[in-house]
C-alpha cells in the first residue's frame, strides 16, 4: 500500500528533525509520497498569516501529517500555537494527544537508580478543549480596573471520549490507569471529570484506577515513577506532565507523541513533543529521535506495524551501542549522523520472523 503523507517542517530544528525522520521512513517503507508545506513563523512574518487559509482543507487528503515545530523569537507563541497547530488539531478532531515516555536503552534517566522498567509511562492527553480555550478575554484594557478572563471548556462527549481511550490503552498495558485532577482547586470542572473517570470505571472492572491531584502526580513521576502506567489528563495537565516525563526519561529529543483521531475521519499529525528549540537551531546538533519515533507512531497508526517496529528497534540499537550520539546525550555527532544511521539500521533485514 501506498501513502501520501505531508510533511510541515516549520521552524527551527522542526525543519533538521522532519528531514531525518522522513529518511528513516522511506528506508522502511518506500514509496511514501511526501509532500512539504513550507508553514512557520517565517511565513507568518512575510504574509501575516502561519498558514494559507486553505490550510486544513489541503491537509484533509492526506494519509498523516508530519509535523515538526513551530514558534520562533520574533513571533509570540500564541500566534504560532493558535495559527497552526491548535486549528489543526481542532479540524481534523485530533482530541487525544498520545505521548509515551520511556527508558531508551543507551540512554541515562535524571532520576537516580532507574532503569527501562522503571519508567515506561503512557500518557494520554486531550487535545481539542480544556484549559486551552479561546473563550474570554481582557476587560478594560489600561485602566485601574482592567481584568482578564481565561475560561476552561469541558464537554460532557469530550471528558468520556478520552478517558475511554485511556482505559483501553490501559487494558492493552498493564491494566493501571490514573487520572490527573485538581479538586480541590478547580471545583467545576475538575469534579465533573473526576465523577466521569469514575463512572467510566465501572464499564472496565479489569482496570486498577487511581485520581491524583496533579501536583502530587507530577512528584510521583519523579519518586516513584515505576507506579504509573497510563496516565490520562486534561490538556493543560497532560501538556505539562508530558514535559516533565520526557526531562526525567531522558531529555526532549527523545519523547514522540501523536494526535490522533481515532475515528480516524480525517488525517492524525504526528510530532515530537519539544519545540523550535531557538538556542540550537541552525547548529545541526538536534536531537531526531523523538521525531524518528514520532514517524514510528505515525507509521503504526496507518496500520504499518511491523515498518513502525523495525523504527523503534533501529532507534533502541542505534542508541544501545553509542556510537552515535547527539550533544545533547554526551556524543559529538550531528542529527544527519544519528538520523543517517538509525535509517541504516531500520532498513537491514532482522534475524527473527
Ligand atoms: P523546546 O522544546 O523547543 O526547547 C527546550 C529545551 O530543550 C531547549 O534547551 C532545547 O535546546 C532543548 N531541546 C528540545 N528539543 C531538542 C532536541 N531534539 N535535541 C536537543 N535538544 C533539544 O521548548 P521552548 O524553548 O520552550 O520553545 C521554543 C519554541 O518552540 C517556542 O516558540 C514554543 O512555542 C515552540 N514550541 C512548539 C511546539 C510545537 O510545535 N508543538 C511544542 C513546544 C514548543
Ligand atoms: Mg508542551
Amino acid at each position: 500500500m501506498s501513502y501520501s503523507i505531508a510533511t510541515i517542517p516549520g521552524d527551527g530544528i522542526g525543519v533538521d528533525v522532519t528531514a531525518e525522520a522522513v529518511k528513516v521512513l522511506d528506508a522502511v517503507l518506500p514509496g511514501i509520497a511526501w509532500t512539504e508545506f513550507d508553514w512557520s513563523c517565517e511565513q507568518y512574518l512575510r504574509t501575516g498569516a502561519m498558514m494559507t487559509p486553505d490550510g486544513p482543507r489541503l491537509l484533509a487528503e492526506f494519509d498523516a501529517i508530519l509535523l515538526g515545530a513551530v514558534g520562533f523569537p520574533g513571533v509570540p507563541d500564541h500566534i504560532s500555537l493558535w495559527g497552526l497547530l491548535i486549528p489543526l488539531r481542532r479540524a481534523f478532531g485530533q482530541y487525544v494527544n498520545l505521548r509515551p515516555v520511556r527508558l531508551l536503552p543507551g540512554t541515562e534517566s535524571a532520576l537516580r537508580d532507574r532503569t527501562a522498567t522503571d519508567l515506561d509511562i503512557l500518557i494520554v492527553r486531550e487535545n481539542s478543549e480544556g484549559e486551552y480555550s479561546e473563550i474570554g478575554g481582557i476587560h478594560n484594557p489600561g485602566r485601574p480596573e482592567e481584568f482578564v478572563l481565561q475560561e476552561s471548556v469541558f464537554t460532557r462527549v469530550g471528558c468520556e471520549r478520552i478517558i475511554r481511550y485511556a482505559f483501553d490503552r490501559a487494558r492493552e498495558r498493564s491494566g493501571r490507569l490514573c487520572s490527573a485532577t485538581k479538586s480541590n482547586g478547580l471545583i467545576h470542572s475538575m469534579p465533573y471529570w473526576d465523577n466521569i473517570f469514575v463512572r467510566i470505571s465501572t464499564e472496565y472492572p479489569d482496570v486498577t484506577t487511581r485520581q491524583m491531584h496533579v501536583d502530587a502526580l507530577a512528584a510521583e513521576i519523579v519518586l516513584h515513577p515505576d507506579r504509573l502506567d497510563v496516565i490520562v489528563a486534561s490538556n493543560l495537565f497532560g501538556d505539562i506532565l508530558s514535559d516533565l516525563a520526557a526531562a526525567v526519561t531522558g531529555g526532549l529529543g527523545l519523547a514522540p507523541s501523536g494526535n490522533i483521531d481515532p475515528t480516524r475521519t480525517g488525517p492524525s499529525m504526528f510530532e515530537a513533543v519539544h519545540g523550535s528549540a531557538p538556542d540550537i537551531a541552525g547548529q545541526g546538533i538536534a536531537n531526531p529521535v523523538a521525531q524518528i519515533l514520532a514517524g514510528a507512531m505515525l507509521l503504526d497508526h496507518l496500520g504499518e506495524k511491523s515498518a513502525a517496529a523495525a523504527v523503534d528497534r533501529a532507534v533502541c540499537e542505534v542508541l544501545a551501542e553509542g556510537s552515535v550520539r547527539t550533544p545533547d546525550l554526551g556524543g559529538t555527532n550531528t542529527t544527519a549522523e544519528l538520523g543517517s544511521a538509525i535509517a541504516k539500521r531500520a532498513a537491514e533485514p532482522t534475524i527473527s520472523a
